[in-house]
């Protein structure tokens, strides 16, 4: 058994001064807002999975229920021999395809967290013990130097990640992404689809608080990274459902006047009783909206798949 190789391709100080100018920007904006990939330190991650297990949150069993059903079928399709996976935690549904693409030579793994990464790969090798495992600490949302491995390449951004970007950032992204396919490469889609409000609501404000302790995370990470002074517990998780743009939104709602300092910032930042910080949007998506936006960045939707509820869709596409 080979070790998996981990490549730290964000420079040492990338991830401090990428969050400083998040925070930076974020809390002097008005309305305040911070971008979700701080989320996941290592306590995130954990409570993300956390999240993934709770009997509100249907996305991950309906991703699932697709992946043990259409593996099979996307290994003929695509033939893959590298699998690239985007946002890829702890690459626990990954297994399914894992085990269905048997020509697989290489699986690179791609996540913020590196926590998240060493623990899907260490697990991994132990049940693809050939398997080359490439995993990268990396933001997708920047330019991705990926590792020459064979081809065809499928690459997977699953879980309905995609959702997490607001519509500009999701174009700019789906076109970075049809620049990492040759042809013959495909890419392979997870969705969340519009449903009904309360069905959506109690996914991401579920009764054990979990999520509400996900959402809180951030403020944490925020005074262990920057020497911040937040209290987590003077902040309110709420999460609601804009019908106009058709995503949820999650943010920390301040219960009293209050001010917080961040020494690295060598900033104060006053809220009002009530004052909002917007942590997350998560988008829900139609078919047509899919296709379009895979069309808008050069690429054409073949298959479309729902769980048997139709609460979620991965889709196959390949570049035009
Ligand atoms: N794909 C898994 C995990 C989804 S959670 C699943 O379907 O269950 C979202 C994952 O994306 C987390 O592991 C998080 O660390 C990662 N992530 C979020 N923003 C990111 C970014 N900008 N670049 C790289 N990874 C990111
Ligand atoms: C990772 N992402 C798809 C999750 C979602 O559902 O938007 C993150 C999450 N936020 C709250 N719960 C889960």
């Amino acid at each position: 058994m080979s070790p998996f190789q981990l490549t730290r391709t964000l420079p040492d100080d990338a991830a401090g001064a990428a969050l400083r100018a998040d925070v930076l920007h974020g809390l002097t904006h008005t309305p305040k807002e911070l971008p979700p990939k701080w989320f996941y330190d290592a306590r995130g991650s954990e409570l993300f999975e956390e999240i993934t297990r709770l009997p509100e949150y249907y996305p991950t069993r309906a991703e699932r229920e697709i992946l043990v059903e259409r593996s099979a079928e996307i290994a003929a399709v695509t033939g893959a021999r590298t699998l690239v996976e985007l946002g890829s935690g702890s690459s626990e549904k990954t297994r399914h395809l894992l085990d269905a693409l048997t020509g697989l030579r290489s699986y690179v793994p791609v996540d913020v967290s590196e926590s998240a990464l060493t623990g899907a790969a260490t697990a991994l090798l132990d049940e693809h013990p050939d398997l080359d495992i490439r995993a990268m600490t990396a933001d997708f949302t920047r330019a991705l130097e990926l590792p020459v491995t064979p081809g065809p390449r499928l690459v997977a951004f699953l879980g309905g990640t995609i959702g997490n970007l607001l519509p500009g950032e999701r174009q700019a992204f789906l076109r970075a992404v049809r620049e990492m396919l040759s042809p013959g490469d495909a890419l392979l889609l997870g969705t969340d689809l519009v449903k009904e409000e309360d069905v959506l609501v109690a996914a991401y404000d579920d009764a054990a608080g979990v999520t509400a302790e996900f959402n809180r995370n951030v403020l944490a990470v925020i005074d262990r990274e920057l020497g911040a002074d937040f209290d987590p517990d003077t902040f309110a998780h709420v999460a609601l459902w804009n019908r106009e743009k058709e995503w949820i939104e999650m943010r920390l709602r301040a219960r009293q006047t209050l001010k917080v300092t961040i020494r690295d910032l060598d900033l104060v930042v006053p809220f009002e009783a009530g004052e909002e910080i917007r942590t997350e949007v998560s988008a829900k998506f139609r078919q047509e909206g899919v296709r379009n936006e895979l069309a808008h960045a050069g690429m054409k939707l073949s298959e479309w798949w729902t769980d048997s509820a139709g609460r979620f869709a991965l889709s196959l596409s390949t570049a035009v």
